[in-house]
């Protein structure tokens, strides 16, 4: 195997090196590029460009498999839970009992948000996207711990703000919905593990007991489990990206919340639901819908398929769809949608069009159906996305950091005007 590459351009040869990975994915390295020919490289959409050397999530997307940190999506799904999933990616390994129960403490213990949050959060219309609210309130907390603003934090400064903002994004998210249903806001409760808080804060009304229901739990840390990272996605480069110019993690997370917000990324698990609820609505034809997501005329896009690295199939939908059906069925939930969902699936997987474009439903397609279920309205849907995928970034961002990344900063080729004369406003 040649462990370089050689590019000829304008008559001229050059070499260089090849990187190869842990499990054998090569790259050229064009460091040396520019400085050697003046040449840089064009990427639309960045589909052949490695932007760093990782080890927290290998994917192949031509086989279907997604590992955290060398553990399998399917293993980590049906052993795990989110937070140990979280320690995992943030520091690399499994925790032992004792590491799992600190880091545990760590994050519950910081789960109230300073009292002001209330006031900001009363300042928004009461049909404010939860998103919107979520990414401001991240951003804010930089004014809360302006300590966190330092380039140069120890790793146990650093560690205080991940538990920080993995204790904080429940209280905020679930704040943000109390906030929309004009109901009391729910304190955390430091006695509950992480996803019953979250639901005890979301669901629980001073009027009545709640009861957290422990298949919800056990759904909710599937769902946390299987968005929890993807390697160089539009939101965890974006947080790179930011965090590269020393950039605080809170103001670095923050802006991955709002690229994970747009609908051909995160926003797509509400995009699906109304996509269901609308083809329910006009009379449950799957078929008229799939040739509208073909015609290349007709905006429509079937929302939930498709994916720029999965070309077989999404491995984080194939356990979602097998969890759909138990979760629903051990809910006593019957949605109606869930058949159209699958319809759907079918036309799609058998159609020409969808084959040949290698397009699968992706993870977004079968989650928003089991949030329904458990009660969230669907503008909480990419939230709950933010909540999983936080761990994610927070293990970019600091091995970013601990990498000593370079600002990231592209290039471009001009195309516009060449140098010309300035025309006084009276002579154009
Ligand atoms: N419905 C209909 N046609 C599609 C779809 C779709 N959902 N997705 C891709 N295509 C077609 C597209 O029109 C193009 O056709 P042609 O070659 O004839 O021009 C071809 O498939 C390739 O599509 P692309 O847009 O070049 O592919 P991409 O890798 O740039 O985009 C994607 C990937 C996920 C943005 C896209 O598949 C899409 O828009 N899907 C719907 C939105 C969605 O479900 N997003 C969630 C992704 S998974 C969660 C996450 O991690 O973000």
């Amino acid at each position: 195997m040649s462990d370089s590459a050689e590019l000829i351009l304008e008559g001229k040869s050059y070499t260089l090196p090849i990187v190869v990975g842990t499990e054998n994915e090569k790259a050229i390295d064009i460091n040396s590029l520019r400085a050697q020919t003046g040449h840089i490289t064009i990427d639309s959409g960045y589909k052949n460009t490695g932007a760093t050397q990782s080890a927290i999530t290998y994917l192949d997307g031509e086989l279907g498999v997604l590992h955290y940190r060398g553990y399998s999506i399917e293993q980590l799904a049906a052993k795990s839970n989110f937070i140990e999933v979280a320690y995992l990616l943030i520091y690399g390994k499994l925790p032992t009992q004792h590491e799992l129960t600190h880091f545990n403490e760590q994050i519950a213990k910081r789960t109230l948000v300073h009292e002001n949050f209330r006031t900001l959060l009363s300042a928004y219309p009461a049909n404010a996207h939860p998103m919107g609210i979520l990414s401001s309130m991240i951003c804010s907390l930089t004014a809360f711990h302006p300590d966190s603003l330092d380039p140069n934090l120890t790793d146990e400064q650093v560690d205080l703000n991940i538990a920080r903002l993995m204790g904080k994004i429940t209280t905020i998210a679930a704040w943000s919905y109390k906030h929309a249903v004009g109901r009391p806001l729910v304190y955390p409760k430091k006695s509950l593990d992480y996803c019953s808080n979250f639901l005890q804060m979301m669901f629980s009304d001073p009027t009545e007991n709640y009861h957290v229901n422990p298949v919800v739990v056990d759904a909710l840390n599937k769902l946390l489990i299987l968005h929890a990272d993807h390697e160089q996605n539009c939101s965890t480069s974006t947080v790179r990206l930011v965090g590269s110019s020393n950039a605080s993690l809170f103001g670095s997370i923050s802006a991955g919340v709002n690229a994970l917000w747009g609908p051909l990324h995160g926003g797509a698990n509400q995009e699906v639901i109304e996509m269901l609820e609308a083809i329910k609505a006009d009379g449950g034809d799957s078929k008229k819908y799939i040739e509208k997501a073909k015609d290349k005329n007709d905006p429509f896009r079937l929302m939930g398929f498709g994916h720029r690295v999965y070309k077989n199939f999404d491995p984080r939908a194939k356990i979602i769809k097998a969890a759909c059906d138990n979760i629903l069925y051990n809910l006593g939930v019957k949605d109606p949608i869930l058949e159209i969902a699958k319809q759907l699936e079918e036309a799609a997987l058998t159609d020409p069009y969808f084959i040949e474009r290698k397009l699968y439903p992706n993870v977004d397609f079968y989650s928003g159906i089991i949030y329904k279920a458990i009660g969230l309205p669907k503008e909480m849907f990419t939230v709950m996305f933010a909540i999983g995928r936080l761990p994610g970034w927070i293990a970019q961002w600091k091995e970013m950091r601990e990498n000593k990344e370079p600002i990231g900063r592209p290039r471009q080729i001009y195309t516009g005007q060449t140098a010309r004369e300035y025309v006084d406003i009276k002579n154009r």
